[in-house]
């Protein structure tokens, strides 16, 4: 018998992040054993009565919903998780933290940051614990190179150059809107690639390096018309396809970003770089459990590129996980996020992070925009004091 909480979940949304924290959910007390919660999958809704239905069945919740308010509503729901596209993000917001739950957004917090602003003072006013999935920062390589940053081993920072690349919506063939691209439409997605994915790389580089304090930045749309899937219609195409951007952080150092959806081969590249006067950091999403850290302490007749194997008890998390030597993926930093959540939640601490973090971010993101359609430097806002 489970000495544990029961945390009730109430799941918004089956697609892609529904089946990755569905997932977290049904192992975290697995392989986290001293969490002073266990999760209860309550409900899961979403319009499509047979959609949900399958989901729910496959996933192991109790019941289901067809409108996102009524879930929001239930009294046997104490967290909400939000995994709807990011239109719906701030409403189902909104509406949970004054019916006084527990939130677990998907990023970007919202649209823009005037929504995002919202949010953030909905849940600071109810006083409900809250967190968004950037869940990069739970990748072991990812939380050791942060380990690596905060014991001051890289010296003065320089250099941050961050990449995320992918080359799925080439084709000029492809609609934009509507199931499974609703990421090509503005009005549903907010932006294009910024948000969708220099969002996570501007989170991990604010995280591991201080805030960002101006942008300079270039968008383009290659493909300027799609056929919408709702409307069957040639639609003028309003996303960012690519974004490229350099950014001055408050530290000091310099850095470029990168991303885009054009670049052939690539089908989720995230890279980040950190160079610093005493050493270099240097992690890939295709290798994700390895870290390279160059040491220049290191004696000169074995200096070189350490590729440490990210996989032995003492790295961060792979305690939980199977011997030393072997590595875990991508699924696991989503029962990372979990376990994080839980024990903060038992301890009645912050959750990073949290949505006033993803704030941050979500600003960084609009002064990239802006400086995109400008052409000049944009401020971002943000000051030295500001932590994520
Ligand atoms: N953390 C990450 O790495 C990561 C990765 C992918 C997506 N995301 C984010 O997760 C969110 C969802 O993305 P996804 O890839 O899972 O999308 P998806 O298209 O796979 O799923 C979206 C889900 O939302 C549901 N939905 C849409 N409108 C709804 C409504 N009115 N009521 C109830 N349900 C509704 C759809 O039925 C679908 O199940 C987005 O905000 C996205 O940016 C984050």
């Amino acid at each position: 018998m489970s000495n544990k909480k029961p945390l009730k979940i109430g799941m918004i949304g089956y697609g892609f992040m529904a089946r990755t924290h569905s997932n977290a959910y049904v192992k975290v007390n697995r392989f986290f054993q001293d969490l002073p919660y266990q999760p209860v999958l309550k409900a899961a809704c979403a319009r499509k009565k047979e959609k949900i239905e399958a989901f729910a069945d496959a996933w192991g919740y109790e019941s289901i919903e067809t409108d996102w308010r009524k879930l929001v509503e239930r009294d046997d729901i104490d967290a909400v998780d939000i995994c709807t596209p990011n239109n719906m993000h701030h409403d189902i917001a909104i509406a949970a933290a004054k019916a006084g739950k527990i939130i677990l957004c998907e990023k970007p917090l919202a649209m823009n940051t005037s929504e995002g602003e919202e949010m953030v003072k909905a849940v600071e006013s109810a006083g409900v614990p809250n967190t968004v999935w950037y869940n990069y920062r739970r990748v072991p390589a990812v939380a050791l190179a942060k380990e690596i940053v905060d014991e001051g081993r890289l010296g003065k920072i320089f250099h941050y150059r961050s990449n995320f690349l992918q080359d799925f919506t080439i084709s000029e063939d492809l609609p934009q809107g509507g199931a499974g691209l609703w990421r090509l439409d503005a009005s549903v997605a907010g932006s294009g690639v910024t948000g969708d994915l220099l969002a996570h790389n501007v989170d991990t580089a604010m995280w591991l390096n201080g805030p960002i304090e101006s942008v300079s930045a270039m968008t383009e749309t290659f493909v300027k018309e799609r056929v919408h899937q709702e409307t069957g219609k040639k639609e003028p195409v309003k996303i960012d396809d690519a974004t490229t951007f350099m950014a001055r952080f408050t530290n000091g150092s310099l850095a470029v970003f990168e991303a885009t959806r054009y670049a052939r081969g690539h089908k989720a590249m995230y890279t980040l770089e950190m160079n610093g006067e005493d050493g270099s950091i240097h992690w890939n999403l295709e290798e994700m459990e390895r870290l390279d850290f160059f040491d220049h302490k290191d004696d000169s007749k074995v200096r070189g590129w350490h590729k440490i194997h990210v996989t032995d008890g003492d790295h961060p998390y792979m305690g939980h996980w199977w011997v030393p030597g072997l590595q875990i993926g991508y699924e696991h930093t989503f029962i990372h996020q979990v376990a994080d959540f839980l024990d903060a939640l038992g301890k009645g601490k912050a959750i990073r992070p949290t949505f006033a973090d993803a704030q941050q971010t979500q600003k960084v993101c609009e002064a990239v925009l802006e400086s995109g359609k400008k052409g000049t430097w944009v401020k971002t806002g943000l000051d030295a004091s500001v932590t994520v």
